[in-house]
């Protein structure tokens, strides 16, 4: 008579995952339907809710975009009015979170701060949640800048829309038609965009049924990322670093030797520009129409962007690397007055209602998202 050999944890481990090939970055695997966005990386195109990028930013309001996004999320959600004046209400509620101001730690970066502060906001599901979180970035960003700096956080003003007010929270001056403009078109640009790293991990946890401030928190932790919504501050950080437009193409050579990466470069899914890009260069082009962008400031950072895609292009011919959302983001940021240690969280500002959006969707229409992995650790000693 044989015995059979006990099954090894080896055996379970691999039958398991038999045939199956790791998926490292997820390229090309869908896990979920989505009627919000269509990033379209072959053509360069973005679409969202049915409307083209360049049909939304700069042409629509960053209101417009949300209520878009949260038409099919919220069988309550009220006409665009409305929604402004909703909107205006919750950046009312999410101020008495910094009661008392002086409860606000300021020793962290700021989006380490937003994500303390916005934690504090119930783990609800309906529309008021949903707005309370959408106006936080807004509202949280500005306060806690001013803190820094010693100031006193201003409280939000209901009859302007979110963009203006925000800016005006932040400088204590109401800003310019063009600087409210630059802003809304930024936020609107930057609203959704298919299931990117971020709105992966809203969608992860949403799919748990955990509520919608978990979502995006978690989804906040993945933005902060410099391979993701983290690469504006280091962009600016590299312009620093290369200094004058003669410098540029020596500059980036030597990092690229180094084996960095040049930030404000490359995506996962564009193999042409990112529309995005686009967008956010004619923003800052109206910026500088009105004298708000430092001159030498855009010459350096269009010789930079010159020598990075001529360096891309030889480094690596066989993949194109071109120019991504964050690199005007930084010149258009900056331009508004932001720190570059605040940059994540003005993009979460705009991207907040994307996640809000998925979250519901995810749990409106998909499963609990539980993907495998391959064993191949070490064995029990006895079951080797
Ligand atoms: N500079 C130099 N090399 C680059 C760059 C870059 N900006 N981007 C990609 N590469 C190279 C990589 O080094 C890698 O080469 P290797 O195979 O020899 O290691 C190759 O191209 C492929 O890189 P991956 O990281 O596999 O490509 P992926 O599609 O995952 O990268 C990413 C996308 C993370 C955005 C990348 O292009 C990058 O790091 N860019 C710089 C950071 C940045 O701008 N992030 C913001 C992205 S936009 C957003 O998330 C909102």
């Amino acid at each position: 008579m044989t015995l059979d050999r006990p099954r090894s944890l080896r055996d379970a481990a691999s039958e398991a995952t038999a045939g199956v090939p790791v998926a490292a970055g997820l390229d090309g695997i869908v896990v979920a339907e989505t009627r919000l966005s269509h990033v379209d990386g072959a053509a360069g195109e973005l679409t969202i809710r049915g409307e083209p990028l360049d049909r939304l930013a700069g042409r629509v309001g960053f209101e417009t975009v949300v209520r878009m996004l949260l038409e099919e999320a919220f069988e309550d959600l009220p006409d665009e009015a409305g929604l402004a004046r909703a909107l205006a209400a919750a950046r009312g509620e999410v101020f008495a979170l910094l009661d008392p101001p002086g409860a606000v730690t300021s020793a962290l970066p700021p989006v380490e701060t937003l994500r303390a502060l916005m934690a504090r906001l119930d783990d609800g599901e309906g529309l008021d949640a949903a707005l309370r979180l959408i106006a936080a970035p807004a509202v949280l960003t500005p306060a806690l800048l001013r803190l820094r700096s010693g100031a006193r956080p201003l409280p939000p003003d209901p009859r302007l829309g979110l963009a203006a007010d925000c800016l005006r929270m932040l400088s204590g001056t109401p800003p310019s038609d063009a600087q409210s403009a630059a802003l809304d078109r930024y936020l609107v640009t930057v609203s959704d965009h298919g299931l990117n790293a971020s709105t992966f991990a809203a969608r992860v946890v949403a799919s748990t049924r955990a509520g919608l401030t978990s979502a995006v928190l978690a989804a906040l932790g993945a933005l902060k990322g410099p391979l993701h919504g983290g690469a504006p501050g280091p962009v600016l950080d590299m312009l620093d670093a290369v200094g004058t437009p003669e410098a540029a193409e020596a500059r980036l050579a030597a990092r690229l030797e180094a084996g960095e990466r040049l930030m404000g470069f490359g995506h996962r899914i564009y193999r042409v520009r990112d529309p995005r890009a686009d967008a956010l260069k004619a923003g800052v082009a109206a910026l500088a129409g009105e004298g708000l962008v430092d001159s030498d400031r855009l010459r350096l950072a269009e010789a930079v962007e010159r020598a990075a895609l001529t360096l891309l292009g030889r480094h690596r011919p066989e993949r194109r690397l071109e120019t991504n959302v964050e690199f005007y983001t930084a010149l258009l940021l900056e331009a508004l007055g932001f720190p570059r240690d605040s940059f994540t969280c003005v993009f979460a500002m705009g991207r907040c209602a994307g996640w809000i959006a998925h979250a519901r969707e995810q749990q409106a229409t998909g499963r609990l998202l539980r993907p495998q992995s391959r064993y191949v650790g070490p064995l029990p000693r006895d079951a080797a």
